[in-house]
């Protein structure tokens, strides 16, 4: 067991934040051995129960559980601010020509250890990324993740029509590479498997059919896709799919819409939609630098809401422009507050913050076990410096409530808040 003495953040049930401002964060293993969060609350209630209990000192620093990215393409690593009028052009022209690359293992390797380096360095402990359509992509992918013992989650890229030589994928060979990398590595150490049909403009009927019976075969493993990001991919689905109600619906058609379930942006759905990802479990993963960046449009939080839809934010490098939970969940406030092609929110810090840990681990399925810091969760946490820069330390000294204390690390914060990165 050890014990870390700091400001402590965490949330509770409802996706409050509770915090310490001299707290204790006690871990150690549990009956079967997991790292996992053994005691948290304040110093002075906890202190008396850890007689022999080595305590680091962090005072003046603040203890926030790990951050979860939803939604991020770990062999865009390199695509990060790549200038394109849109989606389908900035695909084209950069995405599916770099991603060709990954072919060759060595290559992945070497770019899956500089992103794993840099979530890292961002506090990033765990994330739900897309590999490319080259198996060898997943197993890179996956062996630097498990040397270094992170809970993770990717999967092969499915796309076996409208994509270029050297990205597309062979239908029948496509579900069959998906079936053994899911045998290989799902449930190995803390790694999972997702399937990941691209979206549906560069799948096959029969590939999606193929993808949705592995998902029904296959029930804790995860789906990722994405889905109506953009207005242009949204008119060609359209065309693609005259007899879907919707382009969500499309998914829903092949049994890709479940509890695991997590499709990036769901921006331009309509009430229906929203319905269907509350029924079916399905979560979305809100991908703000993206989709300013891309132009994409606004997630709209207040129908999301309404509908009970659940959801948490996502990077999306690439298409983002930051592997930064802090310029993600900024980027998520503007986005929230835009009110005019929907209504303006002026989403809290702590819904912030909830978003991209708590809320982020129930969009996956993974509430008591990742995001939080709560007795029994895997003990994934970040050392942030409210110091790191003149302007934080200044800023966050004036702080005279927990939302001023928060905002002030969102709207300044960066790499350089983050001292320390712990993973079980
Ligand atoms: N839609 C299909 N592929 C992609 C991708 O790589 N990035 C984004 N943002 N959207 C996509
Ligand atoms: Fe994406």
């Amino acid at each position: 067991m050890k014990a870390y003495r700091a400001a402590l953040l965490r949330f509770d049930d409802q996706g409050q934040p509770l915090y310490d401002s001299d707290g204790l964060l006690v871990v150690g293993p549990d009956a079967s051995g997991r790292k996992v969060v053994r005691a948290a609350g304040s110093h002075d209630a906890l202190i008396d129960r850890l007689a022999g209990v080595a305590v680091e000192d962090l005072r003046g620093h603040l203890i926030a559980p790990g951050f979860i990215d939803l939604h991020v393409h770990y062999p865009q690593t390199d695509v990060i601010g790549a200038p394109a009028a849109g989606l389908l052009p900035w695909l084209e022209n950069y995405t599916f020509p770099h991603e060709s690359r990954f072919a060759d293992k060595a290559y992945a390797r070497g770019v899956a250890e500089f992103f794993f380096d840099e979530l890292a360095r961002h506090g990033v402990t765990t994330a739900l990324t897309f590999a490319t359509s080259h198996p060898v992509s997943v197993d890179a992918a996956f062996e630097a993740a498990q040397a270094r013992g992170l809970r993770f989650i990717t999967g092969k890229v499915l796309q076996d029509r409208h994509s270029p030589d050297g990205v597309r994928d062979e239908t029948e060979q496509s579900l069959i590479d998906t079936e053994a990398l899911i045998r290989r590595w799902h449930g190995v150490d803390r790694l999972g498997y997702a399937i990941t049909p691209r979206f549906a403009p560069t799948s096959t009927d029969e590939q999606l059919r193929g993808a949705g019976e592995l998902a029904a075969k296959y029930g804790d493993v995860w789906i990722q896709s994405h889905v109506a990001e953009n207005r242009d991919e949204v008119k060609w689905v359209a065309e693609l799919y005259p007899r879907a109600r919707s382009y969500l619906g499309v998914y829903g058609d092949f049994g890709l819409l479940r509890d695991r379930a997590v499709y990036a942006h769901c921006i331009h759905l309509d009430a229906h939609d929203r319905i269907l990802m509350r029924e079916t479990g399905a979560s979305a993963a809100v991908s703000p630098t993206s989709n300013l960046f891309l132009g994409s449009g606004f997630f709209d939080y207040a129908a999301a809401d309404a509908a009970g839809m659940r959801y948490g934010l996502a990077s999306d490098v690439g298409g983002g422009t930051s592997f930064s939970p802090f310029h993600t969940m900024l980027a998520a406030y503007y986005i929230g507050r835009e009110g005019h092609t929907k209504p303006g929110l002026s989403l809290t810090p702590g819904q912030l913050w909830w978003q991209h840990t708590a809320g982020a681990a129930r969009a996956l399925g993974l509430e008591r076990v990742v995001g939080n810091l709560t007795p029994g969760h895997e003990a994934d946490f970040v050392v942030l410096d409210p110091k790191a820069t003149p302007l934080l330390e200044r800023k966050t000294a004036q702080a005279d409530s927990l939302d001023e204390l928060l905002f002030a690390l969102i709207v300044l914060g960066d790499d350089r808040l983050v001292a320390k990165t712990v993973t079980a």
